[in-house]
């Protein structure tokens, strides 16, 4: 029986195999926060020579490719990224993800709308139905938090200050639990809409376009079906 962790370091392993053949010595490649980022960045690293570098979406990854020796480059450096690698809280068959576990959402929304691919690496944990059982982090400036939190209750949810975070961008998350997803990008639209909100974590207004799922049997890979 695989770990979380081998299961992790599997799909790190499917990501930089599946990225390989986009290497070129013009490519930057958009690379996204998390401890299965970490375990991709770690499996990048020996083709380093072989593309110009990444964007990052947090100082977390830069810190740790840039001691691995790739080239980080800020977002404003860079016009077009052929993919964007990311993990996920949770997923559902329609590829729209909670993402922000690791408080990144924002970055990661920003770096990942400049890809023309979003790959999201996962293990089988993180497939569910309905999104909404991983509370959904959403990031705030910090004057509107309280205001931001009463909009939340009233659409049924439950909001938590992560306490003691705060984000690359200066703000605060809230973790919000209670909510069952159904209409994953409406209610994106929604919250991207209450003032103060700087970003939420669902990805489902752009979902990915191609999950890399780590299971007993191996990683598959799923397509986002065409629309
Ligand atoms: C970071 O803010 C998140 O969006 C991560 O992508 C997500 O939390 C997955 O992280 P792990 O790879 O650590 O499970």
């Amino acid at each position: 029986m695989l770990t979380q962790a081998q299961l992790k370091q599997n799909v790190a392993q499917a990501a930089v195999e599946f990225t390989l053949p986009f290497l070129m010595p013009d490519v930057v490649l958009g690379v996204g926060t998390g401890s299965t980022v970490d375990l991709f960045i770690d499996a990048l690293a020996p083709y380093r020579d072989r593309f110009r570098g990444a964007a990052s979406s947090s100082e977390r990854s830069s810190a740790r490719m840039r001691q691995l020796g790739i080239e980080v480059f800020d977002l404003n450096q860079v016009e077009a990224m052929p993919l964007y690698v990311d993990g996920a809280d949770e997923i559902d068959g329609g590829l729209s993800m909670i993402k922000g576990g690791g408080g990144a959402l924002t970055r990661e929304k920003i770096v990942s709308s400049v890809a023309q691919r979003f790959v999201c690496i996962v293990d089988e944990s993180k497939q569910v139905q309905t999104l909404g059982h991983f509370p959904l982090p959403i990031e705030v400036i910090p004057m509107a938090r309280e205001s931001v939190t009463r909009r939340l209750r009233a659409l049924g949810g439950e909001p938590v200050l992560r306490e003691g975070f705060v984000t690359d961008n200066g703000c605060q998350i809230l973790d919000v639990s209670g909510l069952t997803i159904t209409d994953p990008a409406g209610l994106e639209a929604h919250l991207n809409n209450i003032p103060g909100v700087v970003c939420c974590g669902l990805f489902a207004l752009a979902g990915a376009d191609v999950v890399l799922v780590s299971g007993q049997a191996g990683v598959r890979q799923v397509e986002r079906a065409a629309s």
